[in-house]
């Protein structure tokens, strides 16, 4: 454990950002970052965020004549997360500036670079099972949000696709009124990700896990459901987008059924959820894609006469409601 002090003996020519305006830290830190190699870590010293409250950033805030600029903690993790770092808890200098350390992710961690075969890239061994999205606030809130929607308690059959390990039907465990009474079907076409939902809710005689290929939907002959949910499922290369949202919605859905479906807008890297869809060759963020697949589901469900709602973060969940 380093004392502050020591702190400020090692890092004597720690850069001060108390009175740096962010159009000049934004450069600084990208071309310093750039230097560093993962899990190394650069700190910085900004004016403490606790000791002004109700003041938006950018404000001046006074302290023995000299004046610096106020800042959150929720900028400051958003630029960590913008620069792919994990901001790790400040220290306090003393009770006007702390220092803000940023550490480096490490981007070869993560289960989209990992190369298994195709089912099992999700598997009970794979990087991305070391994910609990439910322990994600910025993801569950809007779950939460998605179900109650819904109506849950009112859509007694279930059908979740790319079910994964369960973790969408243990949200609904938690928040149905009357759980015994709904019928759950999970689907994935990952064998061991089947199994292991299969042995965590095998108390649980209204859920039921079928390994499949989504593709393949019909072939299983399931009666359709009063609610559809896939979440980080249906842009998948292997499934054709549009082809498979109509197909749903004329085949495996009541007429007076609901759909909520996830698109993920972050990555995964080295234990963060990362803000922002990626896309292949670009180097930020870029989200035509979720928006072109969100925007056909929302035209697609209206002109089905459902009402679509948008909402969500890191996760953008759509949710539609049949008005029939
Ligand atoms: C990114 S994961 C999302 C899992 C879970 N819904 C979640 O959000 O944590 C995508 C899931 O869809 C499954 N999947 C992808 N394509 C599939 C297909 N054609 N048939 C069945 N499952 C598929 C994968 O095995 C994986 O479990």
């Amino acid at each position: 454990m380093h004392s502050i002090k020591s702190i400020f003996k090692y890092n004597s020519f720690m850069q001060n950002f108390s009175q740096t305006p962010m159009i000049q830290i934004i450069p600084f830190l990208e071309t310093q970052l750039k230097k560093l190699s993962s899990k190394e870590s650069i700190s910085f010293k900004v004016l403490n965020p606790d000791y002004s409250s109700s003041t938006y950033n950018g404000n001046s805030v006074i302290i023995d004549l000299h004046e610096y600029i106020y800042r959150g903690y929720k900028t400051w993790l958003d630029l960590a997360q913008q620069f792919q770092c994990r901001m790790l808890t400040p220290l306090m200098v003393d009770e006007y500036f702390v220092i803000i350390k940023y550490e480096k992710l490490n981007s070869d961690v993560s289960f989209h670079k990992q190369s298994a075969d195709k089912e099992e890239k999700y598997g009970k061994d794979s990087i991305f099972s070391l994910i609990h999205k439910n322990e994600e606030a910025a993801y569950l809130y809007y779950y939460l949000q998605a179900l109650k929607n819904v109506k849950i308690d009112t859509r007694v059959r279930i059908l979740n696709l790319g079910i994964n390990s369960g973790d969408e039907f243990q949200a609904i465990i938690e928040v149905a009124e009357d759980f015994e009474s709904l019928e759950l079907v999970g689907i994935d076409y990952c064998s061991s990700a089947i199994e292991s939902a299969q042995e965590k809710f095998k108390e649980y005689t209204n859920i039921k896990f079928i390994q499949a290929d989504i593709n393949e939907l019909e072939k299983l002959a399931l009666e359709k459901f009063d609610l559809i949910i896939s979440i980080g499922t249906l842009q998948s290369s292997n499934l054709e987008f549009n082809k498979l949202l109509m197909s749903l919605v004329q085949n495996q859905l009541k007429r007076s059924g609901a759909m909520i479906l996830g698109f993920p807008n972050c990555r995964w890297i080295d234990g963060e959820m990362v803000y922002g869809a990626r896309v292949k060759n670009y180097a930020f963020s870029e989200m035509g894609l979720l928006y072109k697949d969100v925007i056909f589901s929302k035209k697609y469900l209206q002109q089905k006469k459902f009402r679509v709602t948008i909402t969500g973060k890191d996760y953008v969940f759509l949710m539609g409601t049949s008005i029939l």
